[in-house]
């Protein structure tokens, strides 16, 4: 049987998580995690903290305290944001555990044995006033590609190229803000020009039709401009050492170690759960797919393969489904602009509507162009799509079964053509609903998901049984046990979209089985004779006010 592994961005430790991180990366690396796993197949799905890399010596400057002490904060903040929000991790690490380490370490010293990098003494920047080399966000200036004022040393966020940094336009340091110098030092090199034709072959020709369109543009681009070898290593005192005598003072750049946390994490969960890891990373049977952010591609579709290739023992990913960024309320979501919607802060303000937020952010996920969230859509799909629709429905059906044979599954006595029709299009839904989640098409998924309550919404009006359960109380008995069939089907088909409504409807229905995606609508999860519950609430109006605090709390923070 095939095998999963599913992975998810490992965030950088160096603040809290936004409705960005989730609805880009992790809602829907959850959604098909979920999904799988109802499918029956074997998923180990991924994450840990991202803990080296500049963006954290920098927090650790500008709070004048240590790199230590901003992981240890923000790994607290970030595990119990997803843990709350139901994101299904089988395991989340952390790069500065030692099994990390020694990963890392055994990897870079794999491909330095086998003299897969180049190592070169050249001129890099360097900022005289604090005696540090520059490199990735320790230096700013203008991208040489799109000429964005404030690119990177490592990356222009703006097109989204791989830079180094010695390409920058008019280089200024960000901690002294000082024009660098520049100064020789040596550094490890991976030749990715070595590596052109392979990714071409592998992404351009084999995954044309199947990788989405917008990370296979961005592959194509990169391509077409010609790959240049890329530095590993890096002169900085926050990351995992270079294993090598050489490199005394050196250490890993962070996209070399971070990707193989994924590893790491993996080996982790591997122990904890009596697994050989090497049957995910190092077999053609396992299915590894990476979800991430756009500004993330060039890494996993470029960098980390060249580097898995370089090593040579372990599978390349099946996809790498990036989506694109969301905004809010029709501006970039900005960290030093304070413009974002926290999780923490979220939770806090909105203590049990984490399906209320998955559900927006999914119908709103930035699948092939950037997206917008606005208070008030998350108002109106809230209360038009949640409350109206979905939590109407099971209420309505809850509420007559109850009223009617107090709460006892009726038997049907006679299907119609049209109850037929009903049943056959739930099932057409259940599996368009999987195609589409397996196409990484989530915003689909989604909305098809809630058409099962509008069809079920639907089939009670048009049948009507308050008005005939005195005339043909068969008839009655045959919509309601229908209608109670559909309401299962919604609880299981709705678990990777709305995993805390799926287990709270679960529990109305006292449904305590699992089963498996293909045989939800097989009539078998919800018999005649079973006893529902009275309580049938799910989903609350949300009011106009707690959006009008939402907006005063955004222009108050704002910076
Ligand atoms: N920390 C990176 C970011 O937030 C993502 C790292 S993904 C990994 O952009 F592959 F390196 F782990
Ligand atoms: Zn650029």
């Amino acid at each position: 049987m095939k095998r999963y592994l599913i992975t998810a961005a490992l965030p950088y430790t160096n603040g809290p998580i936004h409705i960005g991180h989730l609805s880009g990366v992790y809602i829907p690396a959850d959604i098909y995690s979920r999904y799988l796993r109802l499918c029956g197949r074997e998923v180990v799905f991924i994450c840990g903290s991202d803990e080296h890399g500049v963006a954290i010596s920098i927090k650790a400057s500008k709070e004048k305290t240590t790199p230590k002490s901003i992981i240890d904060k923000y790994d607290k903040v970030i595990r119990k944001s997803f843990e709350t929000f139901g994101i299904s991790f089988d395991n989340y690490s952390r790069t500065s555990r030692q099994i990390h380490y020694d990963t890392a370490s055994e990897f870079f010293q794999k491909l330095n044995s086998s003299k897969k990098f180049i190592e070169m003494t050249s001129d890099q920047l360097y900022d005289n006033s604090s005696k540090k080399f520059l490199a990735d966000r320790f230096v700013s200036g203008t991208c040489p590609l799109c000429s964005n004022k404030e690119a990177y040393g490592d990356q222009c966020e703006k097109c989204g190229s791989s830079l180094n940094a010695t390409d920058l336009v008019n280089p200024k340091s960000t901690l002294s803000g000082d024009k660098p110098i520049l100064k020789k030092t040596k550094h490890w090199y991976l030749p990715l020009n070595k590596y052109e034709n392979f990714i071409k072959d592998w992404i351009l020709v084999k995954h044309k039709d199947d990788w989405k369109i917008n990370v296979y543009g961005q592959v194509k681009s990169w391509i077409e401009q010609g790959l240049k070898p890329r530095a590993v290593t890096r002169d900085l005192d926050w990351g995992i050492p270079v294993p090598t005598k050489e490199a005394e003072g050196k250490v890993l750049y962070v996209w070399f170690d971070a990707p193989i946390g994924y590893i790491s994490s993996t080996k982790e969960w591997a122990l904890q759960n009596k697994k050989k890891w090497e049957d995910y990373w190092k077999n053609d049977e396992t299915e590894l797919v990476h979800f991430i952010g756009k500004d993330n591609i060039v890494f996993h579709c470029i960098i980390f393969p060249s580097m898995l290739k370089a090593h040579g023992e372990y599978i390349l990913p099946k996809n790498v489904p990036a989506n694109e960024f969301l905004n809010l309320e029709g501006d970039k979501i900005s960290t030093s602009k304070n413009w974002a919607v926290w999780i923490h802060e979220y939770l806090k303000d909105f203590p049990d509507k984490q399906d209320v937020m998955r559900y927006v952010l999914t119908a709103n996920m930035p699948e092939t162009k950037d997206s917008d969230f606005s208070w008030k859509d998350f108002q109106a799909k809230n209360n038009n799509e949640l409350v109206a629709i979905y939590g109407n429905y099971v209420n309505r059906v809850v509420v007559l079964i109850n009223k009617y044979y107090e709460g006892k599954v009726p038997a049907p006595k006679f299907y119609t053509n049209k109850d037929k029709e009903i049943i056959n299009s739930v099932k057409l839904l259940r599996d368009k609903i999987g195609f589409a989640i397996e196409k990484f098409r989530f915003r689909e998924s989604n909305s098809e998901m809630i058409n099962i309550a509008r069809i079920g919404n639907k089939y009670l009006a048009d049948n009507e049984p308050w008005k005939l359960i005195n005339i043909d109380p068969g008839r009655t008995k045959t919509i309601l046990f229908i209608s109670i069939q559909i309401v299962s089907a919604l609880a299981f088909l709705s678990e990777p979209f709305l995993p805390f409504t799926s287990s709270k409807l679960k529990e109305i229905l006292k449904i305590k089985k699992q089963i498996i995606w293909n045989d939800i609508l097989n009539f078998n999860i919800i018999k005649p004779g079973q006893k529902i519950s009275k309580e049938s609430f799910l989903f609350e109006k949300v009011e106009d006010k707690a959006i009008s605090n939402q907006y005063q709390k955004l222009e108050r923070n704002k910076k």
